[in-house]
């Protein structure tokens, strides 16, 4: 691995999921399928999106995804999610997930990127609109 990718785990932020591949989530050639990654991210992108929408949410559709380098058994991997677009059903994620390989060397690897809609729905399945954020919060982001 070049110290290119050698990277950090984002400063200051919490993930939004901690997890461990096993054996059982490898593909063919013993990496891990591409398949579970974007069921663990699509798990981690909707947690800030179910806060957001303060209830049940749809995945509608995955805007981009990148399997920027291979993820391997045994890797602890974390998932940080952040809102990045509310509309007015919809609420759209950025999720990134970092590897952290070999722990005890300190090798930490960005494996993953991407963008994620959501929709909130109601008890129908239908779309609901977003509600509003709470005014506390509405005034902390004008003031800043
Ligand atoms: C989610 C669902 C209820 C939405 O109903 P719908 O009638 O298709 O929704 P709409 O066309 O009114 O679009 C709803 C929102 O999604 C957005 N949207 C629609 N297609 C989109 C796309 N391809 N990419 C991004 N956003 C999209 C719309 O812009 C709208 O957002 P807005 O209200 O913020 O402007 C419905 O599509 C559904 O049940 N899909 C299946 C969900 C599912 O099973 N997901 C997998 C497991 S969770």
């Amino acid at each position: 691995m070049s110290a290119h990718h050698q990277t950090k785990l984002p400063h200051g932020k919490m993930p939004e999921l901690r997890v461990m591949p096993m054996p059982a989530d490898a593909n063919v050639h013993g990496d891990v399928f591409g398949g579970w990654i974007m069921a663990q991210v699509d798990i981690a992108g909707s947690l800030p999106a179910v806060r957001r929408a303060n209830g049940r949410v749809a995945t509608i559709a995955v805007n981009s995804f990148l399997f920027k380098q291979p993820v391997f058994v045994g890797d602890l991997l974390s998932f940080y999610a952040e809102v990045v677009k509310v509309g007015n059903t919809s609420i759209t994620v950025n999720v990134e997930v970092y590897a952290e390989r070999n722990r005890l060397q300190s090798e930490t690897v960005k494996v993953t990127e991407a963008t994620l809609t959501y929709v909130a729905t109601d008890e129908n399945r239908k779309p609901r609109p977003i509600p509003p954020l709470p005014a506390t919060v509405n005034e902390a982001v004008m003031k800043a």
